[in-house]
């Protein structure tokens, strides 16, 4: 429906400028470009020639040196795939290409402004930026080559093991995402987008037959990379190492994502390995691995389960971390399939799920940090103190109470002192309210809650409040402090002897 020629079409699908849609159209054409003499051409055509030729010559000597091709090919790239994505060699030498350019009548000034020299110190001549490093050409979506990642071949502690080029004129690494400018059709065909970490992973994940695969080459994602990909497909697999800072990286990219509406799904890599190890067992295995992808809401809510931590702090974690992004779902349908599977697994009553997403929603998409929020998720998991206090609000605003509030405050701070109290009477009243039918029915005559709160619930809070205590003193337990010991171990003595009481 929109109006233009298919020049404007080309750059607002590809997302390119109009000398990128003429490259495009031009190859699909089979016409041959051909630029005007140097002089003529503007000053940025005259950097991507630079980037052109300093992209051959790596290519080049990569060709002539034994030992980084004979790496290169041991890591599984095929002499297709380094000829396709141009992968090059920049030997240990500190002006090799600086010379060779020179030779090509270009400038010291025009190399540095694509970040292929480095001023000296002492009045000594510029050096290349990239020495000793397998230089991965990192392209535009016309396919220009705008900058480079060099990889040492022998990585040491001096010097980064990939070195990236700075933002250029031609080059801003907040947009530029290594490999989309082959990954795009695959993607919109495939109407899905796979995100790797590296450059290694990328290669090897096209070469194993899985081309709309994009990488992120070190840097942040940011929304404008997201941008780009949205604009091919709503659907993003995000594949990432499976230790603590892969799983943060892809958490942030996973947000922002979301957050945009899109679809995000992450792929679970076997322990220890990145994409590029897999693909050496063999491509299949590669292909296995992205069948078994996750839903990353789907994926929050098995991280949280698999924690085993008590119902508490699972109600909390839930409302915290997995509700805001269900919230965040534009689909109805979607939501109550959470919805369903976080009650299902997790024991707490589905309506209360709603409730509490509702409140996130309300939030504007987040719960409070600071715990004063209080979810019906938290009370429906019942742990005694949420009873208790659900019960202390019931009879405080019940007109002929069965129990004296002040006798209840007495017994709480026996059990947990001033500090309990307040934390029971600051639970937010909405939520208690909620489950007072629950309470009325339970609790329904004088004589069974005055029984049940004597023999169990206050009881039950004492337990809880024990092993807060006990959790207070683990760490100072673990440094060897033996009057948290002895403290522990008396602790633990008393909550044996209550549930004891509890039970006869
Ligand atoms: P990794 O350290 O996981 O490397 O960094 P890798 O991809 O497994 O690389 P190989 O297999 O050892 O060759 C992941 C990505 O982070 C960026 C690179 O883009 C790399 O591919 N990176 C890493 C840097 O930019 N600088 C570095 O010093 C290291
Ligand atoms: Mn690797």
């Amino acid at each position: 429906g929109k109006g233009g020629d298919m020049f404007s079409f080309v750059q607002d699908i590809e997302g390119t400028d109009f000398k990128g849609s003429l490259v495009i159209l031009a190859e699909r054409a089979g016409i041959t470009l051909e630029f005007e003499n140097a002089e003529a051409t503007s000053e940025r055509q005259r950097l991507y020639d630079v980037m052109q030729k300093s992209m051959e010559f790596y290519e080049k000597l990569l060709s002539e040196n034994q030992d980084a091709l004979t790496y290169i090919r041991g890591r599984g790239l095929s002499d297709e795939t380094l000829s396709e994505w141009h992968i090059g060699y920049a030997p240990n030498d500190w002006r090799i290409a600086r010379s060779h350019l020179i030779s090509q009548k270009i400038t010291d000034k025009e190399m540095s402004a694509v970040g292929l020299i480095k001023k000296a110190d002492g009045g000594k001549e510029p050096y290349d930026t990239f020495r000793d490093r397998i230089m991965f050409p990192i392209f535009d979506t016309s396919g220009r080559c705008v900058a480079f990642s060099g990889r040492l071949v022998q990585p040491n502690d001096q010097a980064p093991k990939y070195l990236n080029s700075p933002d250029t004129e031609l080059f801003k690494k907040s947009d530029i995402l290594y490999g989309l400018h082959k990954a795009k059709t695959a993607i919109r065909r495939k109407d899905y987008s796979i995100l790797v970490e590296g450059q290694m992973d990328l290669v090897l994940s096209h070469q194993a037959g899985v081309n709309n695969t994009v990488a992120s080459s070190g840097t942040a994602i940011t929304e404008l990379h997201l941008k780009r990909l949205r604009q091919l497909s709503n659907r993003i697999v995000i594949s990432f190492d499976s230790d603590e800072a892969g799983f943060k990286a892809a958490n942030r990219t996973a947000q922002i994502a979301l957050s945009m509406g899109m679809e995000v799904k992450v792929v679970l890599m076997p322990e220890g390995k990145d994409p590029a190890d897999v693909i050496n067992e063999s491509s299949d295995s590669w292909k296995e691995v992205l069948k078994h992808t996750r839903h990353i809401i789907d994926f929050y809510i098995d991280r949280l389960l698999a924690r085993g931590i008590d119902r508490r702090s699972l109600a909390k974690e839930i409302s915290k971390y997995v509700l805001p992004y269900i919230a965040g779902l534009s689909s109805d349908i979607e939501k109550s399939h959470f919805v369903e599977r976080i009650a299902t697994e997790t024991g707490f009553r589905e309506d209360a799920v709603w409730e509490d997403l509702k409140k996130v929603e309300r939030l504007g998409g987040s719960t409070t940090d600071s715990g004063r929020e209080v979810s019906v998720l938290e009370f429906s998991s019942e742990t005694p103190e949420q009873r208790i206090a659900a019960i202390y609000y019931w009879q405080k605003n019940m007109k002929d109470p069965y129990v004296d509030s002040a006798d209840m405050e007495n017994k709480i701070i026996e059990i947990g002192g001033d500090k309990l109290l307040k934390r029971i009477r600051d639970y937010d009243s909405e939520a208690l309210n909620k489950t007072l039918f629950e309470i009325e029915e339970k609790y329904g005559t004088k004589d069974v809650l005055v029984t049940e709160l004597d023999k169990e619930l206050y009881k039950r809070l004492e337990i809880q409040i024990l092993k807060e205590k006990n959790d207070n003193l683990e760490p100072s337990r673990l440094k060897g402090d033996e009057e948290a010991m002895s403290e522990i171990f008396s602790n633990k003595k008393r909550i044996e002897e209550i549930q004891a009481l509890i039970r006869t």
